[in-house]
């Protein structure tokens, strides 16, 4: 099948990559002409694992073209996928200008039949806002020519984006037209084949579908973080109460891992938009509004508890920060906890000596050159004279350090342990002062 593809962000371009290396030929479009020229060079914008070869690949067999040409991509095919951003408004409410615009390009340059498929995270209700536009489009040509519109949300997790796509738990397709289902039942056959992923509903189900799923998983993650904090205050080690809970298959050991708060583009940005949708529709969404407070406390932790740890004493000292990214596999620092953490220790006039594996260099686009960010080319040497080690990402080469190295290295042998990667007595006992979430202080 021929298939257009709008928005070669995270989503755009994995949905692109995957639906070229099963078959499709697939046309992306994109506005950013420097990204879609360094797209047809075969440089990948963003780093995900195996994105690289899959684009190059299909590219070079000629099933994955890149354009920014809007209108070729609206005459490409007959499908056409809207992947484009939905940022954060600044009331929280997801921005919808870049999908409709898209969607008013749609009915200025569609010839025959359209089926429209929102990809991006967008709120419910917005399918019929894209109805409406590629209908007044059509209106002003004084044409009527027949489309549909179908929510199908993406679930893909960073760092695990084309296995996601690859090998899905579900497709949602959200739609009461028949045609447009059996389009899209055809459309996913290859992901679909060793048993049916197909979940068909309504478009408003399938567009609150995605938020409660990402409401959801932040919900544990948020609730766990109570817990440590509960657990810090009684006594009681998170750590085993995790495994104590995650036994029971109701609860599962799936995203119950207590840190320094949930990160990335994707659950604050729809955790607050669904809060800002319930209220639209007056309901304040008590629940929402907790998981948020809750999140937006926890990132403020490992400041705090290094605050208390030196007495409030941080102007001049220097900390070596292990882990940038807001999780593991990928240089994504959106909403990164090591972002509250670095300017809260800058705002106290220290400065931070940071290591990431892959975010580098977004930590230098974001916060340029400056005199209170050291960054560092290793683990190792990050911790050089620094007054104490903060971590923020669990990328497995921090897992098994040489503690060793880090008593040698460090002027004060702290460790604040954001992802509680390590053993408190192993620590304890190579003379460690050990602060993790939701653990005895082993100081
Ligand atoms: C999330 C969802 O997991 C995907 O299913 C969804 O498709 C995606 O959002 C989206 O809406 O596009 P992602 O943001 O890539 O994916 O990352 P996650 O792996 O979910 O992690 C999010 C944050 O939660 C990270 O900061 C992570 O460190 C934190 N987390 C996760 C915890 O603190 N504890 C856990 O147990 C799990």
């Amino acid at each position: 099948m021929k298939l257009t593809i709008f928005g070669t962000g995270y989503v755009g371009l994995v949905t692109g990559a995957c639906l070229a290396e099963v078959g499709h030929d697939v046309l992306c479009v994109d506005v950013d002409e420097a990204k879609i020229a360094g797209l047809q060079q075969g440089e990948i914008p963003i780093y995900e694992p195996g994105l690289d070869v899959l684009v190059q690949r299909n590219h070079k067999l000629g099933r994955l073209d890149f354009t920014t040409d809007v209108r070729r991509g609206v005459e490409y095919a007959t499908v056409q996928f809207i992947a484009v951003g939905t940022p954060p408004d600044e009331d929280g409410s997801a921005d919808l200008q870049y999908l409709l615009t898209v969607a008013r390009e749609i009915g200025r340059y569609m010839t025959g039949n359209r089926l429209v498929i929102d990809k991006s995270t967008v709120p419910v209700g917005t399918a019929d806002k894209v109805r409406a536009a590629i209908s007044a489009q059509l209106a002003e040509r004084g044409l009527e020519l027949p489309f549909d519109v179908v929510s199908n949300p993406e679930f893909l997790k960073e760092g695990a984006a084309i296995d996601d796509f690859m090998k899905p738990d579900r497709i949602v397709v959200g739609t009461e037209n028949e045609q447009s289902r059996a389009l899209m039942k055809k459309l996913y056959a290859p992901f679909n084949r060793s048993s049916d992923r197909m979940v068909y509903m309504d478009l408003r189900s399938a567009e609150l579908t995605k938020y409660a799923a990402n409401a959801m998983l932040a919900t544990k993650i948020s609730f766990m973080n109570e817990m440590a904090n509960l657990a810090e205050r009684l006594g009681a080690d998170i750590e085993q109460v995790r495994r104590g809970i995650g036994s029971d298959p109701r609860i599962g050991y799936h995203f119950i891992y207590p840190g320094c708060g949930y990160g990335g583009s994707c659950f604050p940005k729809d955790v607050q938009a669904l809060e800002r949708t319930a209220s639209e529709v007056g309901y304040d969404a008590p629940l929402l509004q907790a998981v948020e407070r809750v999140n937006r406390k926890q990132k403020q932790k490992l400041y705090q508890r290094i605050e208390q740890y030196f007495a409030g004493d941080l102007a001049g000292k220097t900390f070596a920060l292990w882990g940038l990214a807001f999780k593991p596999k990928t240089d994504d620092m959106r909403e990164a906890p090591s972002r509250t953490l670095m300017e809260a220790l800058w705002d106290a006039g220290a400065c931070v000596r940071a290591y990431d594996p892959e975010a580098m260099e977004e930590a230098r686009r974001i916060y340029g050159e400056r005199d209170s960010l050291v960054l560092c080319s290793s683990a190792q040497e990050a911790l050089s004279a620094a007054d104490g080690l903060v971590i923020c990402t669990e990328w497995s080469e921090f897992r098994a350090p040489d503690f060793r190295v880090i008593l040698d290295r460090l002027s004060v042998p702290v460790i604040f342990d954001g992802r509680n990667l390590y053993d408190p007595e192993l620590l304890s006992e190579q003379g460690i002062d050990y602060i993790a979430i939701g653990r005895s202080n082993w100081s």
